[in-house]
């Protein structure tokens, strides 16, 4: 089966909701053709409801950058999957590096907004990645088998399909450095064989495979003809309407499947 591929935006803590619901609306009006990738945006939590309320029937996806795995109760500063629900949420960030490094988030609570968000219909973007001293010492294939390992720890095989992995090496996030496209080929494959052990399943397959660091129009096109990438979860370059919409038609044009 052909999959299809993702384009996601990560917007992190940039745009307000209205500036957010401008970018989609223009982005619609330049992506005309039905046969599109994909496309998730997600923005901060305030420009979710928002930007539900004006997507319509864009095709264009919803996503948050994060999540609390209870369900409600005294957490300040949180929200919850049910939250996101109700703002027409269909994707959920977890792990993304600034949130393991800067909030310290660990496997163990990782694994935790995993299942809430499975549990609950919705569609995982796991991020997993490592750090430029863990590849120095060639330690990438134990740090990724450990992030996988204890964030999947309890996810049941019928639900794997449901979720996509991201891999986002640390040190080509928001840096312009992306990762060269031999070493994002055998980490994904590394990635495709840690998730065959875990799961002694085909659906592993069907799992979408994206890589995310430093994506631009420049390298998008050698980046997605790289065998196991199927798509992207774009940083700095989805936060700008020409970078992001020449991004989106490379992927269209040029990823195999
Ligand atoms: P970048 O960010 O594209 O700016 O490197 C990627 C990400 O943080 O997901």
């Amino acid at each position: 089966m052909i999959k299809k591929p993702i384009v996601a935006a990560n917007w992190k803590m940039y745009k307000t909701p209205q500036e957010g619901v401008s970018f989609v609306s223009e982005i619609c009006n330049l992506l005309l053709d039905k046969e599109k990738p994909t496309i998730i945006f997600c923005p901060s939590f305030t420009s979710l409801f928002y930007m539900n309320e004006n997507l319509s029937d864009s095709g264009i996806e919803l996503g948050s950058q994060n999540v609390y795995f209870e369900p409600e109760g005294a957490f300040t500063g949180e929200t919850s999957v049910g939250m996101l629900k109700a703002c027409g949420v269909r994707y959920v960030i977890i792990g993304h590096s600034e949130r393991r490094h800067i909030f310290n988030e660990n496997n163990t609570s990782l694994n935790k907004k995993l299942h809430v968000v499975l549990d609950n219909g919705l569609v995982p973007i796991f991020c997993i990645g490592e750090t430029f001293d863990d590849r120095n010492a060639r330690y990438t294939k134990m740090v990724l088998k450990e992030q996988l390992t204890k964030g999947l720890d309890g996810v049941k095989g019928q639900l794997i399909d449901r979720m996509v992995i991201a891999y986002e090496p640390v040190w080509a996030i928001g840096t312009g450095v992306n990762a060269e496209p031999k070493q994002v080929e055998d980490t994904h494959l590394q990635i495709n064989g840690l998730l065959a052990e875990l799961y002694a399943t085909e659906l592993v397959k069907q799992i979408p495979i994206l890589y995310g660091g430093s994506v631009k129009p420049e390298n998008a096109k050698e980046l997605i003809e790289v065998e196991g990438v199927d798509g992207f979860l774009i940083g700095g370059a989805s936060l700008k309407l020409e970078l992001f919409s020449k991004i989106i038609e490379i992927v269209k044009n040029n990823y195999k499947g």
